[in-house]
């Protein structure tokens, strides 16, 4: 008896201690991902910060191997603020929170644009972060600025955010983007007291799940609509490979979308749309062993097909936060694919090294390959958003 006992307790003790053993991997290598995230982003911050008073000087991608800037008026201006915040996160540094304020607030024109839905993209990864990150509550009018900007897309009669202006090709086109622009209307909501974000927020979200989604849960990217009677006009891609196929990003922006509405509202019908979404990702034929997507999940595979990092580290992120709101199977098998990713995007494969990429962590992502742009590239959203991973996973 006392000989089965003390069996029992050295078994336990063993695994007790291989559990923590690997665990302690996994923080080193938590560890050394952000040291080198730091010292990447500190080498090139004086080089970017050369060209902060010009119209061009948020970095977003390599183009002909030089770094490419855009103005604060691109949807992606906010990442590189966004990630400077999450850096000032990762490492508690305050030389970063310093970087992240003096390139939050060259985007304070933003919060007046009523010309594209990106603003939420935009002003939510800078000023938001800075209000998460910073305490700086001094960014609430912004964002509740930005909101009213926001709103004025909207279109009551086809219950939807109008995400890119009218034009020769497009009547009243939505993006499965723009539900990452919903974040910011549910802030506004929380600093402002008034609901009329809130529910556009989810108007606009409902809408989404019942046009956008085909049976599997895949989504088409662009849905354009007659912005009167809210009929459909037309179902397309703009940066997939066919109209019918699923884009890699897209899928991911959808999964982030929901688990975000589901956060902020708690309404189940998010939380199943998030995890059919996570379902059909994780269970689709194409994806590579190592996680990280083609850029269309219909794309001819063979080896040259790019790959988009910038989609894995989007679902990575995701499936962070929704691994918290399902089932212990769920749970698990959500937190198992988003380590995987995010080991295969620490590795050498994904990981630059450093001092090289133009001083972008990742690399192998895809803006668009119909446009024949940032064709496996780094992108200033792909870092984003695996730092922001990086934080949940943290967190655990
Ligand atoms: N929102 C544009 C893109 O994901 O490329």
């Amino acid at each position: 008896m006392i000989k089965r006992s003390f069996i029992t307790i050295i078994t336990i003790s063993l695994l007790f201690f291989s559990c923590k053993k690997e665990e302690t991997n996994q923080n080193n290598v938590q560890l050394s991902v952000i040291q080198k995230i730091n010292n990447q982003y500190d080498y090139f911050y004086p080089e970017i910060n050369k060209s902060i008073n010009q119209k061009r000087f948020i970095p977003r991608s390599i183009h002909h191997d030089s770094l490419k800037l855009v103005s604060a008026f691109d949807w992606t201006s906010g990442f590189y603020p966004g990630t400077l915040w999450n850096i000032y996160k990762l490492t508690n540094d305050k030389k970063w929170q310093e970087r992240a304020k003096i390139y939050t607030e060259k985007l304070s024109k933003i919060q007046y644009w009523e010309g594209n839905h990106d603003v939420g993209f935009i002003i939510e990864c800078s000023y938001g972060n800075g209000i998460k990150y910073g305490d700086l509550h001094l960014y609430d009018s912004i964002i509740v600025n930005t909101a009213k900007a926001l709103s004025t897309r909207f279109k009551p009669k086809a219950g939807i955010i109008q995400s890119w202006n009218a034009n020769k090709k497009w009547n009243c086109p939505v993006i499965i983007d723009n539900m990452m622009n919903l974040e910011l209307l549910f802030h506004a909501t929380k600093i402002s007291g008034d609901s009329t974000y809130y529910n556009i927020a989810t108007t606009h979200a409902n809408t989404t799940i019942k046009n956008h989604f085909r049976s599997d849960y895949s989504s088409f990217h662009v849905i354009d609509y007659d912005s009167e009677t809210g009929d459909i006009i037309q179902k397309k891609t703009h940066q997939g490979f066919k109209d019918n196929s699923s884009w890699a990003r897209g899928q991911s922006w959808g999964l982030y979308g929901y688990t975000m509405c589901f956060r902020e509202t708690k309404n189940q019908t998010y939380l199943q749309q998030a995890m059919a979404i996570a379902n059909y990702i994780i269970n689709n034929k194409n994806i590579p062993t190592d996680k990280i997507p083609l850029w269309d999940y219909n794309a001819p595979k063979s080896k040259e097909t790019p790959r988009d990092a910038s989609a894995a580290a989007i679902t990575a992120s995701a499936l962070f936060e929704l691994h918290k709101y399902v089932d212990e199977e769920n749970s698990t098998k959500y937190l198992n694919y988003a380590n995987d990713i995010m080991s295969s995007l620490a590795s050498k494969e994904y990981f630059a090294d450093y001092k090289t990429n133009e001083g972008f962590i990742l690399k192998h992502s895809v803006g668009s390959i119909p446009h024949g742009t940032e064709i496996d590239a780094p992108l200033n959203y792909a870092d984003y958003y695996y730092t922001e991973a990086l934080i949940r996973e943290q967190s655990l």
